[in-house]
């Protein structure tokens, strides 16, 4: 035998028996997110590197460290899309979409990032996304939040919490970035080698380091809550009354800056203790700068993604298993007229019965085998087709978990008399 290929460390397969719990968060999502009047958009996998180093930022680690960059054969610099918002604006503008209109757009799909793999995250790892561009809020803020807790209260899960925080204008930013930079230049020797880079290029990026030797530093540091303008904070506090107002619960966060350099004024995450180190489940914000910096007219805009791999880990922890869609019919066939004759009447099942699951037995076997592939199958009814029912023009029908028994039944009359079984 030749040697085993070995999957791509930190990037799994989802499995058959793990994606019934995958398909129901989607399924809650998508209609949590079409009811609030989101349409679904898909983005290429692939982008320009240039697009996530001006969105994202130079000194942010996604794009210091985590990204799968590549040459093609043309000699472009090109990256997997480490995150969804950068190619959702990028694909607004280059469409023409912005023009002063407004679009509520979600996302599915795998994004990837070169990080250290652990349990929850991963090197590949599925978001859903969802932007609301062209809307300036507080209220789609607010609305925004009201639709992730519902999506939370539907999927039944409770142990998770919401922090908030305002960032302020980008020009409250620039002042509060000097207070800092002044701050952390007091403190350079403290600095590990990755925040001394960034005191100069972005000092808010300091504030993000996982190292636990900054943890000090950072704590003393000065906040930016306290430099926001008067703008952010009216922003800020229409935030939190509606929030008040809906009943949403949530904690002021003034260290929550978020990893990515777009963002503006409101920032939140919601974060669990049931995951252990990797606790954010839910990130976002607003963006409202992002638009003009990457060559489009300037329009406000906020949203949020979610790690799907960490959603589906808490709605497992939680206990509430989805139910798995079963077969209804499985044909039974015994012979080579009648193997070409199930197949038969499986497509006029299909055809007549549309959704219903029907099994033909496929590579053979005796009765036992076939019934025991039954059985597991999960299906209500085997339909079983021999020499001698094929003669008189039926099939016996056979009910599988109950004692009903069994009974023959025209081959003609079977959609119908299985449309009305009980
Ligand atoms: P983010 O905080 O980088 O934000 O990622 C959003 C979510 O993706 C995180 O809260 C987490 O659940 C999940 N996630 C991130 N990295 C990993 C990983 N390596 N393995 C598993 N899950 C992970 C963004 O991506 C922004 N684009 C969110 C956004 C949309 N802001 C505005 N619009």
């Amino acid at each position: 035998m030749s040697k085993q290929i070995q999957p791509v460390r930190g990037m799994n397969d989802v499995l058959p028996a793990q994606i019934a719990l995958w398909q129901h968060v989607e399924r809650v999502a998508r209609g949590i997110f079409e009811s609030y009047g989101y349409q679904e958009i898909r983005v290429p996998v692939v982008e320009h590197t240039e697009l996530f180093k001006r969105s994202i930022g130079e000194f942010t680690d996604i794009v210091e460290k985590e990204m799968y960059t590549f040459q093609d054969l043309g000699g472009d610099s090109l990256t997997l899309r480490p995150e969804a918002t950068a190619g959702i604006v990028r694909s607004a503008i280059s469409n023409g979409l912005l023009r002063g209109a407004r679009h509520k757009l979600w996302c599915i799909g795998p994004m990837f990032r070169h990080e250290r793999p652990q349990k929850g995250r991963y090197r590949q790892f599925y978001q859903l996304d969802l932007e609301a561009i062209g809307f300036p809020g507080p209220d789609v803020d607010i609305e925004l939040i009201a639709l992730i807790s519902r999506l939370w209260r539907e999927l039944k899960l409770t142990q998770v919490r919401l922090l908030i925080n305002s960032l302020g204008t980008a020009a409250a930013r620039a002042v509060y970035r000097e207070r800092l930079q002044e701050y952390l230049r007091l403190h350079e020797s403290e600095l590990d080698e990755d925040s001394r880079r960034r005191l100069e290029g972005n000092p808010l990026r300091v504030l993000d380091s996982k190292n636990p030797a900054m943890r000090s530093v950072i704590e003393r540091a000065p906040v930016l809550t306290d430099f926001l303008d008067s703008e952010s904070a009216e922003h800020f506090a229409r935030l939190r009354a509606g929030l008040d107002a809906l009943g949403v619960a949530y904690e002021v966060n003034p260290r929550l800056v978020r990893g990515l350099d777009y963002y503006s004024r409101t920032v939140f995450e919601w974060v669990t203790d049931a995951l252990g180190a990797q606790d954010a489940v839910c990130s976002g914000g607003r963006y409202d700068g992002l638009t003009a910096q990457l060559g489009g007219e300037a329009t406000a805009a906020i949203g949020f993604a979610m790690g799907i791999e960490r959603v589906v880990e808490l709605v497992s922890l939680s206990g509430s298993t989805p139910v798995v869609a079963t077969p209804e019919i499985y044909i039974v066939a015994s012979g080579s007229r009648a193997e070409l004759e199930a197949l038969r009447l499986a497509e006029r099942l299909r055809d007549a019965l549309p959704g219903r699951g029907v099994l033909v037995n496929l590579g053979g076997g005796n009765f036992k085998t076939q019934f025991r592939r039954a059985d597991k199958s999960g299906a209500r009814l085997a339909l079983i087709l021999g020499d001698a029912e094929l003669d008189r023009g039926v099939a016996a029908v056979k009910t599988l978990r109950s004692e009903a028994g069994q009974m023959d039944c025209p081959l003609g009359e079977l959609p119908a008399r299985i449309a009305s079984w009980p």
